[in-house]
């Protein structure tokens, strides 16, 4: 799998960084173990007052980690679990102890990997976690396990959504996308994205897709369509799935 030296970043965001790349494993080398932080953790670690609302308003992402737990885990026992875009990890743990048979994680950028490899250092799980560094567009089949992303469609290709698709055809897919809608909500979010960093990463922005997207992508790999699991509080983020996940309020 093909990898760059991870950059370091001015702070969380990247801001300060006047040639911010649009690189996309350049850019997430900036920026996610500080987006991380910043989302589920302290909001106090944002490096500017406007990014501290920001990661305050988060509780959308919070929520959809959680529910993304709670929706597949009658699902695991037994299952090979492989998480696209997992960042540094978070959810490998939660998996595991749900009844996973394993888990393997690929993220773009080297810095999340290496962080979720030290996290998992010496962990009980032993080999049946791993991670490794590969963009979607690098990776081979992966047979019959569970293929699953969290706020990884936002950024990926029409091309890439098919290579996920391609890849896990054998098996069972579970995807958080933002949902394309016209509402306030959705506007604020681009709003911040354009502030934020958008200005100047030459529209490598976060995409918003409508399930009838989703389901064209399936069709073109003879898939039925989706289950669609959409939740008030994770705002126009959905999960699309072939697993019985439900409709709008459980
Ligand atoms: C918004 S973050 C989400 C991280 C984590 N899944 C979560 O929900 O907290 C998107 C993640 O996708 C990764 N990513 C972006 N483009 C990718 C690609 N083409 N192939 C693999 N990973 C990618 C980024 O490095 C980043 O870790």
């Amino acid at each position: 799998m093909s990898s760059t030296p991870a950059r370091a970043s001015a702070n969380c965001f990247g801001r300060g960084e006047a040639d911010m790349p649009t690189d996309p494993k350049s850019f997430w080398n900036g920026k996610i173990l500080g987006w991380e932080e910043c989302r589920y953790g302290s909001p106090d670690v944002a490096p500017t007052p406007f990014e501290r609302l920001a990661a305050r308003l988060s509780g959308s992402l919070r929520s959809r980690l959680d529910r993304a737990v709670a929706l597949v885990t009658p699902h695991l026992p037994g299952r090979r679990v492989v998480e696209l875009g997992c960042g540094s990890g978070l959810l490998a743990e939660r998996l595991m102890a749900a009844g996973a048979a394993s888990y393997h994680g690929f993220d773009i950028a080297e810095v999340a990997v290496d962080k979720a490899r030290a996290r998992f250092a010496g962990s009980p799980y032993g080999t049946s976690v791993c991670f490794d560094v590969a963009g979607v567009g690098e990776l081979p089949p992966q047979g019959d396990a569970l293929v699953l992303s969290l706020g990884l469609f936002d950024w990926l290709t029409p091309a890439e959504i098919d290579r996920v698709f391609a890849v896990g055809r054998e098996g069972r897919y579970f995807h958080a996308v933002a949902e394309r809608r016209r509402s306030l909500d959705q506007w604020l979010h681009r709003f911040y994205v354009h502030l934020s960093y958008g200005h100047r990463t030459g529209g490598y922005v976060p995409q918003y897709h409508s399930v009838a997207e989703i389901e064209a992508a399936l069709r073109r790999h003879r898939l039925p369509p989706c289950h669609v699991h959409r939740h008030p509080s994770m705002r126009f983020g959905i999960f699309v799935s072939d697993l019985p996940i439900g409709g709008l309020d459980r």
